[in-house]
């Protein structure tokens, strides 16, 4: 008994912000932008349109690829860092607007890990006999994290306007972080097979919670009270994240991963046909890919168009490479992802 993926969607926004719409309200440049990152425009969510809503629209077209209805569908499993709610998570939210039955909803929190966790979770949870059919949903939506607020009308086109010079300062303090991110949501849906050829073949997954601050969100249960006014202020609502050791773990970690996860299923790292790697910078796919030697026609990337959609990068990728060939039933594919956590790990799949 295998598990495989049966249907496949997306959730993508309609807002399109290239690089030079970040320039106007900051010091940065398309230049950087590219070069540093290989990003050249992300989408943005509109206000009222949470990780949920991404979510939900992603899961509607992998039921209809799937040709499966909400009634097929024994549980769900939704990956993401940036909830509609604080609690509780996206599972019920998504649960009632689709119209699925009182079936269990897993809120799971890897954060760019998240898709390759949910992918284990899924297939071991049919693997053990509970479950036949799992719709799992890798969503985040960054764009309330941003502060926008200073500048949103700009960025978006509303309004014509300069930036006033505090507004400026602000966007610029957290410019290293909020180029590289996007919104958007990827879903699966994957069923028990009979069919020995096809399906996940390994999973490898790892966790080090030694270095959080690396890349994290200040604020939480441990603050008196939890939340205070100047917070907002004090960047408590703005990811921190050191790029250049994140950087340093993600092409590392990565490799060792993708070696770990093709010695568990007993194939060579060559073996692949296509690596499909979490898309936080162009560098990082490249350095990953240069580690294992695999040829760029082996790993494709989409990160010019989406920049980091954290969770919703990897089933985004894969569903646009079922779509246009490049990947075909018969191939082996590797899922890979690192974030913060750390949390890392591979998957392995023949489609
Ligand atoms: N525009 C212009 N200049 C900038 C910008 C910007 N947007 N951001 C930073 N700079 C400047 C810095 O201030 C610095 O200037 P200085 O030399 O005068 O001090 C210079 O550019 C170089 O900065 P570095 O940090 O050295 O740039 P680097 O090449 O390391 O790239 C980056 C930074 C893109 C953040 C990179 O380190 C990276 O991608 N790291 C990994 C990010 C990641 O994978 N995150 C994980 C996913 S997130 C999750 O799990 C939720």
């Amino acid at each position: 008994m295998r598990t495989v993926i049966t249907g496949t969607g997306i959730g993508i926004p309609k807002n399109v912000v290239v690089n030079d719409a970040l320039a106007k309200i900051m010091d940065t440049s398309d230049e950087w932008i590219r070069t540093r990152s290989g990003v050249e425009q992300r989408r943005y969510a509109d206000p009222g349109e949470g990780s949920a809503e991404l979510g939900m629209k992603a899961a509607e077209a992998a039921l209809a690829a799937a040709k499966r209805t909400t009634a097929d569908i024994d549980a769900v499993i939704f990956a993401t860092m940036t909830p509609n709610y604080y609690f509780p998570g996206n599972g019920p939210v998504l649960q009632a607007k689709m119209g699925f039955g009182e079936i269990p909803t897993f809120d799971i929190r890897q954060q760019c890990s998240g898709f390759v966790y949910g992918l284990d979770l899924a297939d071991s949870l049919i693997r053990s006999g509970k479950y036949n059919r799992i719709l799992l949903i890798g969503a985040d939506v960054h764009t309330p994290l941003m502060p926008w607020q200073l500048g949103w009308d700009i960025v978006l086109g509303l309004e014509e306007r300069e930036i006033t010079p505090e507004e400026y300062a602000v966007n610029t303090k957290y410019r290293d972080r909020t180029v590289l991110f996007g919104d958007g949501a990827g879903a699966v849906v994957i069923e028990r097979s009979e069919n020995g050829t096809r399906g996940f073949e390994a999973f490898k997954l790892f966790t080090n919670g030694s270095n959080i601050e690396a890349l994290y969100m200040k604020g939480g249960t441990a603050q008196r009270p939890w939340v205070r006014s100047e917070q907002v202020d004090e960047g408590y609502l703005i990811p921190v994240m050191e790029g250049r050791q994140v950087f340093k773990e993600a092409v590392s970690r990565m490799p060792e991963s993708v070696r770990a996860v093709c010695k568990e299923a007993g194939v060579e790292v060559e073996q692949i046909d296509v690596l499909l790697i979490h898309q936080a910078n162009l560098r990082i796919v490249e350095g990953v890919a240069k580690q294992l030697g695999m040829p760029p026609e082996k790993v494709p990337h989409n990160i010019e168009k989406y920049a980091n959609t954290t969770a919703g990068t990897l089933p985004i990728l894969f569903h646009e490479c079922l779509a246009d060939g490049r990947i075909k039933p018969g191939m082996l594919v590797c899922f890979t992802a690192l974030g913060s956590g750390l949390h890392w790990g591979a998957a392995l799949y023949r489609v």
